[in-house]
């Protein structure tokens, strides 16, 4: 793989002295998907609009596809697909001709902008609805229509601003869909997001920004690795006496693998009752417990096994929590973004 996108020491100050994006680096290869992963005004958009050509950056250097974004950036605008965080189809026109529309923006003849919106709009699953109004349609509809007029020109990189935020779960899965699709068929993809579980499910590799600045990076796996442990948790009958809990957490501590076993009624950040413990390899270890404790005449219920998360990768590296669930809708804004 090469890369396709190049960014070195990328800064974007607004005026008089915000600094959105803060000094970052770092490269997508041809053909990946490639996340940028963080909490509410990181600086993903910020971002990704300097690479898109939308927003001029203060200082560093970014090249796409080889091209320099200010030199070159009508060269960038004719590889590139963009969906920006506010939906921006036109709710008085119908789906069918939201996409034509956009093909006769790129210049694509008359008769082969008909061709490709009714193959967009197939492909994004609108073709029942797509002479209805868009303004009849769902947040999650108006995401699907959104993402297809962002393909009307067959992009090689397509940039997504949090494709997902604000969608039930069904839809979201959608769009998921759609992404890995394009995807396989070669087209490398970058998109923000604010929930680990996107990033984890569909990102190769990812960055995890905060305050304008990478605060980790790698492949999804290798990340949650570096986290090191496993958690292990559960209660055993009678637990409600101390003097049982106390038994228990001696007995799991002499297993070899077993790092931090604890009471957890006296406090802590991931357990409230019962006893918790680390390991890097729970999976192995529940077995062992399970054959300590029975010898012990100690009967175990309740046992659950938690893999590190991008989540606890966010929280060491920063601090600080990442959204995990659905809640906020996307931003309404007063005018339509215009895609190349
Ligand atoms: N046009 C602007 N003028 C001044 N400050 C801005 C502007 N746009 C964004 N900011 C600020 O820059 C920082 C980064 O904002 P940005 O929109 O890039 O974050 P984000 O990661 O996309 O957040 P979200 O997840 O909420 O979309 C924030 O502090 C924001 O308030
Ligand atoms: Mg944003």
């Amino acid at each position: 793989m090469s890369s396709i996108i190049t960014v070195d020491n990328l800064v974007k100050i607004y005026s008089p002295d915000i600094r959105a994006v803060d000094g970052i680096s770092f490269a997508v290869e041809k053909g990946e998907i490639f996340g940028f992963l963080g909490p509410n005004g990181a600086g993903k958009s910020t971002a990704i609009k300097v690479l898109t050509t939308l927003l001029k950056k203060t200082s560093g250097s970014v090249k796409v596809k080889g091209f320099d974004l200010e030199a070159d950036a009508r060269e960038i605008r004719r590889i590139i697909g963009y969906a920006s965080q506010e939906v921006g189809v036109d709710t008085d026109l119908t789906g069918m001709e939201n996409i034509y529309l956009q093909c006769r923006f790129h210049h694509i003849p008359k008769d082969k902008a008909r061709v490709k919106a009714l193959e967009l709009v197939k492909m994004v699953g609108l073709s029942d609805a797509a002479n209805r109004r868009a303004g009849t349609y769902s947040g999650g509809m108006k995401r699907r229509l959104d993402l297809a007029t962002a393909l009307v020109s067959d992009p090689e990189i397509l940039f997504l601003d949090e494709p997902t935020t604000g969608l039930d779960p069904q839809s979201r899965r959608a769009i998921w869909d759609y992404i890995r699709e394009l995807n396989d068929k070669g087209t490398t993809i970058f998109l923000t997001t604010q929930y680990m579980e996107e990033a984890d499910q569909l990102a190769h590799r990812l960055c995890i920004i905060d305050n304008g600045k990478i605060v980790a990076e790698g492949v999804p796996a290798k990340l949650k690795a570096q986290i090191g442990a496993d958690l292990i948790k559960f209660r055993v009958v009678g637990d409600s006496d101390p003097a049982v809990t106390k038994k228990v957490v001696g007995i799991v501590s002499a297993i070899e693998g077993v790092k931090d076993a604890r009471d957890c009624s006296k406090g802590g950040a991931d357990c409230t009752e019962g006893v918790a413990l680390y390991s890097e390899n729970g999976s192995n270890l529940v077995p062992l417990i399970v054959r300590a404790l029975d010898s012990a005449h100690l009967e175990i219920e309740n046992l659950t096994l938690s893999k590190p998360s991008l989540d606890d990768v966010f929280i060491k590296f920063t601090g600080k929590q990442l959204r995990t669930e659905l809640v906020k809708m996307p931003a309404k804004v007063g005018f339509r973004t215009r895609r190349r």
